[in-house]
């Protein structure tokens, strides 16, 4: 199905898009699996607040995951579903059992710092190829983002 005529994009500049965001969502999954790990097995003290905010986390995230390979559709490339290539390609490592919460979250702002990074990227290489809906949606992602290392950061400081 050929959509780029449609959008008015350029096939081998939006092929550059195609291939950042299958690795921007190689990072998602590999982030959502994590999350869901720290949803899981965080203890101590804090656990009622942690518990809850690594769900709301993962459901956003989850959601972001599916706008991510539908925006590669929409743009005429096939998302990655197999994990098994997901681990080639992403930049974010698989964590094991986290019981700590602190350490859930410093795992957290690295991996933000990492999405973050990858994103403003995306925005540069979509400018280029006149892709103004790719860099929207980076935008969006880098607002809540953002906000979150905000939170973080202040949740962890005493
Ligand atoms: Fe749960």
């Amino acid at each position: 199905m050929k959509t780029l005529e449609y959008l008015n994009l350029d096939e081998n500049k939006a092929g550059k898009v195609i291939t950042n965001l299958n690795q921007l969502l190689a990072n998602f999954q590999i982030y959502y699996t994590n999350l869901r790990g720290f949803h899981w097995n965080v203890q101590g003290k804090g656990f009622f607040t942690l518990h809850s905010k690594f769900e709301e986390l993962y459901d956003e995230v989850s959601d972001q995951i599916d706008e991510i390979a539908e925006r590669i559709l929409q743009l005429n490339g096939t998302p990655e579903n197999k994990f098994s290539e997901y681990l080639k390609v992403a930049s974010i490592k698989e964590v094991g059992e986290v019981n700590c919460g602190n350490e859930a979250i410093d795992n957290i702002l690295n991996t933000l710092k990492e999405l973050i990074k990858a994103e403003r990227e995306i925005i540069e290489i979509a400018g280029e190829c006149g892709d103004d809906v790719t860099a929207a949606l980076m935008g969006d992602y880098l607002k809540t983002q953002e906000k979150q290392v905000w939170m973080l950061v202040a949740f962890q400081t005493k």
